[in-house]
């Protein structure tokens, strides 16, 4: 596919003087803090900024360059956070703004950068603005700032339009008048605990620039923006279906979504040392997502076709490409993600029949070869750790966790298992918390004595998986990250945006040159392939691995110095 940059977006992109240094996102990797599942440092079975804070040395012992927490705000979870009550407190299940504050600096003393997450797109039916909206009654100013509206039908009884939440049902609820008599109706693409914001109303926009002050004045590197395709939407609300949906749509990817994030990219730009807009842009046109990599605009964007693709060596280098063109169209570093809070754990879909991901159609309790899954991953983190751009990595790969599919109905929480009546099994399974130690639950993850279990049951199998029983272990998951991230932090030919497909190779591998004789083979291909001869092998990622015996067994990556 054919992506060109346009005269203006590369003229402006050579022009950028922000210098390099400062340009840090460009190959970052970036490890993402799911702070309910982290670490539970009051013992009361909820991750919380103590655990994170006692664990930064982990952290940067781990290699990587940033964290990037999930949100840490004031929050009924109704959606895990992703409902914001007050941006500028921290809920109280995670601790004090201070807290916060003090995590900040620590990591940054540890050389590690801070993402926080913000969410455009909505905040909780508890934030104030929502509170004194239904409070207030139709017609009142407070109401603007959503989407209120009269239901159809005689009495106002169905819905004003025909859209369904994101997380299943109708994206409607109705409200009550203030007098008790049914009333509007609200906006809510997800839960409906999520009213949906309306991005005309200047209000949201200040208060959003007010927002991302407020976190970058408190040493904020970054933010990860949520949904970031949904805030702008068809003021007519027009009913559509969704099989084929009518273009522009009415609420994802429209033009003047783009005008938001020039704003903050203008906001982030006047500090002295610029801060990073990253962005959840789930959108299948590669032309579509690179304009929100314009230079004005973000300046990552998470890569969900790679993480929905294939373990498949055509696949791959098809997504590879598609993505390399799309981000040089627009002088944008490229990025590489495998798994988050959204998605099945990669160790479990690599072991599947079906290797692929899809939010839409996620797979559950389908046949998995773990040892397969993990071989792969091991694999997969050494190919995309040597492709030009940023990495994102999610708490726990480091440990090899697979998604934990046997929880009980029960103690499930997230909205979608919910609100699809177990259609879709949801997001739990790759949100169980952390094994850090021990041989029972809850392997460290709370303090000795708590008083409370964790959130969600953690399998007894991950007592061969704690961060304590891999450290130092060699051949464990966790010393191949950090073996491999050290690495990568020293080659200087992984710097840059050198790449090269090195041909010749039977079909199923995938080989590369990077700058200064580094070079990078994936075989994919089902059987043993030679080693390439002359190369000098830096890191394998099978454990076994023998470069004497001159071949590079099925699944598996190696990093090569070519002279
Ligand atoms: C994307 C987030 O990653 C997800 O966890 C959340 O449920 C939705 N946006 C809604 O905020």
């Amino acid at each position: 596919m054919a992506v060109q940059p346009s005269a203006e977006t590369a003229e402006t992109y050579r022009t950028e003087a922000v210098p390099s240094a400062d340009r840090w996102w460009r190959d970052a990797v970036i490890y993402q803090v799911y702070p309910r599942s982290f670490a539970d440092g009051d013992g009361d079975g909820i991750g919380d900024l103590t655990g994170v804070r006692d664990r930064l040395p982990y952290l940067a012992e781990l290699g990587v360059d940033a964290l990037w927490f999930s949100p840490w705000y004031a929050s009924p979870q109704a959606d895990a956070g992703y409902d914001v009550a007050d941006y500028r407190r921290i809920d109280p299940a995670f601790g004090t703004l201070e807290q916060a504050e003090a995590l900040i600096a620590e990591a940054h003393a540890l050389g590690l950068k801070i993402i926080v997450d913000v969410v455009p797109n909505h905040v909780s039916d508890r934030h104030a603005w929502f509170q004194e909206a239904v409070a207030a009654g139709p017609g009142a100013e407070a109401r603007g700032l959503f989407w209120f509206r009269p239901g159809r039908g005689e009495d106002g009884e169905l819905p004003p339009n025909d859209w369904q939440s994101v997380f299943g049902g109708p994206a409607w609820t109705r409200t009550a008048n203030p007098d008790g008599t049914p009333g509007e109706w609200y906006l809510h693409l997800f839960a409906p605990e999520q009213p949906d914001l309306n991005w005309n109303n200047s209000k949201v926009r200040e208060e959003h620039e007010s927002v991302l002050r407020f976190w970058f004045d408190r040493g904020a590197d970054g933010v990860r923006i949520d949904s970031a395709t949904m805030p702008a939407k068809d003021p007519e609300l027009p009913d559509f279906d969704p099989a084929a949906p009518p273009v522009p749509h009415p609420y994802i990817d429209r033009d003047d979504v783009h005008g938001i994030y020039r704003a903050w990219r203008a906001l982030a730009e006047g500090y002295e040392r610029p801060r990073a807009l990253i962005g959840e842009v789930w959108l299948a046109d590669p032309v579509r997502f690179a304009h929100y990599l314009r230079p004005d605009e973000m300046h990552s964007a998470f890569n969900f076709d790679y993480l929905n693709c294939p373990w498949d060596a055509a696949d791959l280098r098809r997504v590879i490409d598609a993505t390399l063109a799309a981000h040089a169209s627009v002088g944008a570093p490229a990025s590489w993600v495998l798994s988050n809070h959204d998605v099945t754990r990669h160790v479990t879909r690599y072991g599947r029949a079906d290797t692929s991901f899809g939010l839409a159609l996620r797979q559950h309790q389908v046949p998995t070869d773990l040892a397969l899954g993990t071989r792969r991953a091991r694999a997969a983190l050494l190919l995309d750790l040597a492709l030009p751009g940023g990495c994102y990595l999610y708490q726990g790969e480091e440990l090899g966790l697979w998604e934990v599919e046997d929880i009980p109905d029960a103690l499930r929480q997230d909205p979608i298992f919910h609100r699809t009546g177990g259609l879709d099994i949801g997001r739990d399974g790759c949100r169980v918390p952390l094994p850090w130690s021990g041989s029972r639950p809850p392997f460290g993850f709370s303090p000795e004595g708590a008083a409370a279990e964790p959130w969600l049951p953690q399998p007894a199998a991950w007592a061969a998986y704690t961060a304590q029983a891999q450290d130092g272990v060699p051949g464990s998951m966790l010393t191949f990250y950090r073996t491999a991230l050290g690495l990568r932090r020293a080659e200087p030919g992984l710097r840059g945006d050198a790449f090269g497909w090195l041909d010749g190779h039977p079909a199923g591998v995938l080989a590369f040159a990077r700058g200064d004789g580094f070079a990078c083979l994936a075989n994919l291909s089902g059987t043993a392939v030679p080693l390439p001869a002359g190369a000098e092998v830096v890191l394998a990622s099978d454990p076994g691995f023998d470069p004497a015996a001159g071949r590079v067994p099925d699944d598996t990556t190696v990093w090569l110095r070519t002279r």
